[in-house]
């Protein structure tokens, strides 16, 4: 169960918001993640610091974004050494935010999923058709090419050390959340691609989120799927109160 804070919260605010999810987090037998602004990532990993985390619970924390390269003259970005020092141990990864107003392709996606790999960060890649795709009845021929393009040339074992995650960008920030079937066809045929490139084992070990308006009301509907393992949750994870609702959900 991911939050992606975007841009959003202070040092204190998301200091606060860990105190107050605590509780949730602890009984949870799902992995809660906080994907705060870059300059809260220290303050949020000293406060989750001694949660016990593993692989199956706990939380942790992510990145919301990293460069391709460790350092350099990049002026305004973040590298994957430098959020692994801040106390991250995931990245989210081509976000459509980052798509659309950045300019990120599927070129740099897949440079700084090698990047996150190489710092020994677990990616959570980000992969979504948007409405007017959907409409011409191309979701998965887009799909299937962000996959490739995102993952290309990769060894097995780098892949299975990737999350990936469904982000329809009709639905992000939008209200208008998949249903549950949509959402699980959309993941099976997204573990289908990694079947065709990694073979059944790592599909079937594959960790494949929902993300896209989730909230305390449909977030159980969309985890009952087979093929949705967790939910990365936008506006729905400020409110820690609602945030706690959906961890209990998981
Ligand atoms: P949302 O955002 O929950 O606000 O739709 C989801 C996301 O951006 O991952």
């Amino acid at each position: 169960m991911i939050a992606n804070w975007k841009m959003h919260k202070t040092s204190r605010e998301a200091v606060d918001f860990i105190a107050r999810i605590a509780p949730a987090a602890a009984a949870a037998r799902c992995l809660v993640i906080i994907a705060p602004a870059f300059p809260s990532l220290a303050a949020v990993a000293a406060a989750v610091q001694g949660s016990a985390e593993t692989s199956a619970h706990g939380l942790a924390v992510a990145g919301q974004n990293l460069h391709w390269e460790a350092e350099g003259a990049f002026t305004g970005e973040v590298s994957g050494p430098m959020l692994a020092d801040a106390g991250c141990g995931y990245v989210i990864i081509g976000h459509s935010e980052r798509r659309q107003y950045f300019g990120e392709t599927d070129e740099t996606v897949h440079r700084k999923v090698r990047a996150a790999l190489a710092a020994k960060l677990t990616p959570i890649v980000c992969v979504g058709e948007t409405q007017a795709q959907r409409d011409e009845n191309e979701t998965e021929i887009v799909l299937r090419y962000q996959f490739e393009r995102a993952f290309w040339g990769m060894e097995e074992a780098d892949f299975r050390s990737c999350v990936l995650a469904y982000e329809p960008v009709w639905a992000i920030g939008t209200g208008k959340v998949a249903t549950p079937d949509i959402a699980e066809g959309t993941q099976r045929f997204l573990r289908h691609c990694a079947r065709n490139v990694f073979g059944s084992e790592a599909s079937e070990s594959l960790t494949i989120l929902y993300g896209g308006s989730v909230t305390p009301a449909n977030v159980r509907g969309l985890l009952e799927q087979p093929d949705v393992d967790g939910a990365l949750v936008g506006s729905a994870s400020l409110d820690p109160t609602s945030f706690a609702a959906m961890i209990r959900a998981c």
